[in-house]
């Protein structure tokens, strides 16, 4: 019998929660400080490392945008998204639904065709030599205002329809879904995708608005959904999924420890949970370690794993067309590994 890790490795999965900004390793933000002559308030990597102790998201974004003022250049942003592909295709990922944050990049001068050119370019890099398919979701920063968001919407005009929606993301508590609504129909009229975080620090109402406001196609986190029954039950009924990220949670203090993360409990409540990494290069793991440190954490069953596996492709923006290869590939690979 091959070992849950194995298993896990090799069932074909999706990431849908990855912002791309987040998997800056701190190697390679010293690469990209000397190449474009930034300069890091860190001189070693082992300091960056010591500085990645968070007590919440703000902790945690306040480090987050320092960090990604060393992305400069398309070249940059191309290869920030190549080594992200390729260290999940060692996890045995087939697809990726990542954010970005222009804002971050625009508000300190970069053209906004830098950061989506670059990471464009990764993308189909990553199709062409490692078989990674991968779609691009534009992220509003939600401690900013509408109107900023608006404006972000155009600037991305010429790049529409190489976008697949558009997401909301940044410190929650203070800044609910209902105070971008106006941009969500915009962007939903321009025929885009909708997605937001909600629950991950904000209130379970956060999440009703994300619904029912918002109308998403999928909330980014949704832990704090359990806390109200009714809420539960309006995700489960609609099979809304969720992007579940167990190492961010740990890492932010959502969860005290990885074996309360409500993963399993989420599944047993009928709701469709799916894993994911969120920033990996800050929260301690990648797309498969989140798996294997959560499978192993709140104990996991063959069957529940290929439940998750099963979500992130249905859980995508992938036609239907599109995901049944996955899931026959899903069914192949769990019939084989006993
Ligand atoms: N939450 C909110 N905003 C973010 C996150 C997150 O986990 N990661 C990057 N931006
Ligand atoms: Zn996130």
């Amino acid at each position: 019998m091959i070992t849950d890790s194995e298993f896990i490795r090799g069932l074909p999965k999706a990431e849908l929660h990855l912002h791309i900004e987040g998997s800056l390793e701190p190697e390679q933000m010293f690469e990209f400080a000397r190449r474009n002559r930034v300069s890091l308030p860190f001189r070693t990597v082992e300091e960056v490392r010591a500085a990645y102790a968070f007590s919440n998201l703000q902790d945690f974004l306040d480090i987050y945008y320092q960090g990604a003022a060393v992305l400069q250049t398309e070249q940059d942003f191309h290869d920030l998204a190549m080594a992200y592909f390729r260290r999940v295709a060692a996890d045995g990922c087939r697809h990726v639904e990542l954010f970005f944050d222009p804002q971050t990049h625009t508000d300190r001068g970069l053209p906004f065709s830098v950061a989506v050119e670059g990471l464009l370019s990764g993308m189909a890099e990553a199709k062409a030599s490692l078989g990674i398919t991968s779609k691009l979701i534009l992220c509003f920063l939600r401690h900013l205002d509408e109107d900023a968001a608006f404006a972000t919407l155009k600037a991305a005009e010429p790049w529409l329809s190489r976008i697949v929606g558009v997401g909301l993301d940044s410190s929650e508590l203070g800044h609910p879904p209902s105070k971008f609504a106006k941009v969500y129909r915009e962007a939903r009229a321009r025929g885009l995708n909708l997605v937001a975080h909600a629950g991950e620090e904000g209130p379970p109402e956060y999440v009703w608005e994300a619904l029912d406001v918002l109308g998403v196609d999928r909330i980014d986190h949704g832990n704090r959904s359990l806390e109200d029954a009714g809420l539960v039950e309006r995700l489960a009924k609609s099979g809304m999924t969720l992007t579940v990220c167990p190492l961010s949670n740990l890492r932010l203090c959502v969860v005290d420890d990885l074996k309360v993360h409500p993963l399993k409990r989420m599944l047993g409540l009928g709701l469709k949970a799916t894993v994911n990494s969120d920033d990996p290069a800050y929260f301690g793991g990648y797309l498969a370690e989140n798996w294997i440190q959560t499978s192993a954490a709140v104990g996991l069953t063959r069957s529940e794993l290929v439940t998750l596996a099963k979500n992130s492709f249905t859980g995508s923006f992938l036609t239907p067309a599109e995901v049944a290869p996955h899931l026959a590939a899903i069914d192949a690979f769990a019939k084989g590994a006993v």
